[in-house]
């Protein structure tokens, strides 16, 4: 998938980031992988198997709990390394799996009453490269099936968070590449289950500290499960002083000793999880019976889909159809468009790229409804060429995600003569968001419903949904009155150009890649260039205009001297009806999606009028929702990007899971935002 794989890219993520430090491997005479950093091998390859199951699988006792455990089930080990513990996990799950569906096989059922969904969560410092991994795991030619399906996602080195869905599998696994120190504080918990692992305390006493204690005892509960290869005296103080109780019993092959436990908050001290969330951060867990989603654009359906794939029941409802409105666009630019020294923008957007590229190889083949043909975001301008300047000077992504190409490079790229250079994306592209919207809702746990639903307290009333996602972009307010969600619509409208016309050279015009300055345009699809889009705020209307298409066509002259010829050609036609569409976009005044649970404002403002002195002031007390319900808007113009990581994190929310961003994030697409800050500026 990736084009250039094998690159070994260590890379910073944002302007206050520090690198990221990949693994330092030798491969011994035996094939297997040894840290050089660490003076250690990361598994045997005789017995690492049987290691991994004796060490932490079996005493985890996986089986047992996932038969009585509810819902999400949610497991942290330290030190992700081969991904060896991963995959043997996973091969228990199956089994699971094959067991209760055996035993019961409807899907909705088995959500309430055992474990739907794992949730395995591994941090990693100094992450080996997609290579490396299949290089380490094809020691084990009988796990190819699974570790093929690591590999064909395994994410490109970059800090941060990296969620994976495996299709089918009711499994997600979050990668974080960081510093376990700094990665636990990013989550909201809680653990079921702990593997720390992790080279010997001996060998690497800076993972083994103070914060990774106390880390764990904020995001454990009663009976989360620790296990663990050592058995060293400070480890085992530190965890009973934390709150978990060990036996020490006997080690694997020749090591004497090792521990596992669980967390007693009875022995240590009083701990809940949850407890360095915010408040708002922390909406009730409701049981879920059945879930309804208004809209059916990109971000329902996405919504729609992370809810099905964890085995609930769900039921979209759109007054037109699905993906009519914005997201029935024939293609859209799929990329990041990132802004050097906005930390938050930047970390949530290329997780959200990175996230939605994942979801379209998983889901559509290339060239049916999107095309990875990479993406030119052209410095077309002096303050854009500046911009993207400083932005690759402050920022050391990985090449395989951006990087920047000149004129010449740009040319022999796009298949035109280019006027500028520009940050080439080379996994990016264009997706017809309404082609992924049809295959997600094929899902046989999705129903599809054609209604207008005008009031939303009638519409919960008169059906039996225990939660509501409201994704209606800019008419969500209309269903939702008494909550402050500003949103502003801004009209688009996109030129069809056919690619055989005679009047124009546009059939002479090969164009191989995604080409984006103030418009965009992509290589032609089923005989038609698409051309975007103009920008209006405050504008209502529906239909074409010709002005627009006219904007639309001044916009070529960024995209190099075909495309300049081409727009003479195009005003010279003014008369003509060119075919095309308009729709609306929805943003929000911090161009970031509102995406989480709702707040009641009026308890909201009446329980919290503290936060109007000082925020950091906030009370500790709980705040009230709207219960079970949840929007999913504002996606703007990166619907494309923004959705499908949005839609992970409202499922999240909904089934009480770990987030898959960290938790500043998820508190940066929280809706109540606004409101809050409106508080604190003593504006409400
Ligand atoms: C011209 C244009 C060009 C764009 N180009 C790009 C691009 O290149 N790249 C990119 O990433 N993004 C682009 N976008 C933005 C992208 O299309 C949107 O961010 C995305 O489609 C938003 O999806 P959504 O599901 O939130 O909203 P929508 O797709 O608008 O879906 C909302 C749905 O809610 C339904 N609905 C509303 N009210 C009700 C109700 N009361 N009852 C029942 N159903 C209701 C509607 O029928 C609709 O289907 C563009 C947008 C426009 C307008
Ligand atoms: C023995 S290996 C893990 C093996 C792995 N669980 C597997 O299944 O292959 C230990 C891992 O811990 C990682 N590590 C060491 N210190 C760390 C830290 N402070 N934060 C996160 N990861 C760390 C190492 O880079 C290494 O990959």
């Amino acid at each position: 998938m990736l084009k250039n794989p094998s690159e070994n890219i260590i890379a910073k993520n944002s302007l206050h980031a520090q690198e990221l430090r990949s693994a330092q491997i030798h491969w011994d005479s035996e094939g297997q992988p040894f840290s050089e950093d660490f003076n250690d091998v990361y598994f045997n390859t005789d017995s690492g198997i049987d290691e991994s199951r004796f060490v932490y699988i079996n005493p985890s006792r996986l089986q047992e709990r996932w038969q009585q455990h509810q819902g999400s089930f949610t497991l942290l080990e330290t030190g992700f390394g081969t991904g060896l513990n991963f995959i043997l996990t996973w091969l228990e799950w199956i089994e699971f799996q094959a067991n209760t569906d055996h035993q019961q096989d409807h899907q909705q059922q088995r959500f309430q009453e055992k474990s739907n969904h794992l949730h395995y969560i591994s941090i990693e410092k100094f992450p080996l490269n997609k290579d490396q991994i299949a290089q380490a795991l094809s020691l084990f030619p009988q796990l190819k099936h699974l570790t093929d399906q690591l590999t064909a996602q395994y994410p490109l080195l970059i800090k941060g968070f990296h969620s994976l869905q495996f299709k089918d599998e009711h499994l997600t696994l979050t990668l974080i590449f960081d510093d376990v120190s700094t990665a636990l504080p990013m989550l909201n918990g809680p653990i079921d289950a702990w593997y720390l692992d992790g080279f010997a305390p001996a060998k690497n006493p800076d993972m083994w500290t103070d914060t990774l204690y106390s880390s764990m005892a904020q995001l454990s509960k009663e009976n989360t499960s620790v296990a663990t290869f050592t058995a060293a005296g400070d480890v085992r103080r530190s965890l009973s002083a934390a709150g978990f109780k060990l036996n020490k019993v006997s080690g694997f092959g020749m090591k004497r000793e090792m521990m596992h436990g669980t967390f007693n908050q009875g022995q240590g001290p009083l701990n809940s999880p949850f407890n360095s969330l915010k408040p708002w951060l922390k909406p009730n867990i409701e049981p879920i019976e059945n879930v309804a989603i208004i809209g059916a654009g990109i971000a329902g359906c996405t919504t729609a889909y992370a809810l099905a794939r964890r085995g609930i029941a769900v039921t979209i409802i759109d007054k037109h159809g699905i993906a009519t409105e914005a997201s029935g666009n024939p293609q859209g630019a799929m990329y990041a468009k990132l802004a050097a020294g906005e930390a938050t923008h930047s970390d949530i957007y290329v997780q959200g790229y990175l996230q939605s590229l994942r979801w379209l190889h998983q889901h559509l083949d290339a060239g049916d409804g999107w095309d990875n043909c990479g993406l030119i975001q052209l410095a077309s301008t002096e303050k854009e060429a500046l911009r993207q300047q400083k932005f690759i000077a402050n920022t050391d992504y990985p090449t395989q995600l951006l990087h920047s190409i000149d004129q010449e490079q740009a040319s022999a790229i796009s298949g035109v003569t280019m006027n500028s250079g520009g940050l080439f994306f080379p996994e990016a592209g264009w997706v017809s968001p309404q082609r992924l919207c049809q295959e997600l809702v094929k899902h046989p746990l999705i129903t599809l419903e054609k209604a207008h639903i005008k009031d939303l307290i009638e519409f919960k009333a008169a059906n039996s949904y225990s939660h509501v996602v409201i994704a209606c972009a800019n008419q969500s307010q209309e269903l939702l009155n008494d909550c402050y969600l500003p949103t502003k619509s801004i009209r688009g409208q996109l030129t069809y150009l056919d690619q055989n016309s005679v009047n124009t050279q546009l059939s002479s015009i090969n164009l191989k890649t995604v080409l984006c300055g103030k418009g965009y345009i992509a290589p032609a699809h089923q005989g038609k260039f698409c051309l975007g889009a103009s920008y209006n705020i405050k504008d209502t209307e529906t239909k074409m205009r010709l002005s627009d298409h006219q904007k639309n066509f001044n916009y070529l002259d960024d995209f190099g001297e075909e495309f300049q010829q081409l727009n003479h050609q195009l005003q010279a036609q003014a008369a003509k009806n060119f075919p095309g569409r308009t729709g609306f976009r929805c943003t929000t005044p911090d161009y970031l999606p509102m995406a989480g649970p709702l707040i009641d404002e009026q308890a909201f403002d009446h329980d919290f009028t503290a936060i109007r002195k000082n925020l950091a002031r906030y009370p500790r007390h709980a705040v009230k929702f709207h219960s079970g319900m949840y929007v999913n808007i504002g996606h703007g113009s990166r619907g494309l990007t923004s959705a499908p990581l949005c839609a992970e994190l409202i499922a999240a929310y909904i089934c009480g899971e770990n987030f898959p961003i960290a938790k500043g994030h998820a508190e940066a697409l929280l809706p109540a935002r606004f409101y809050i800050r409106e508080m604190v500026r003593n504006k409400r």
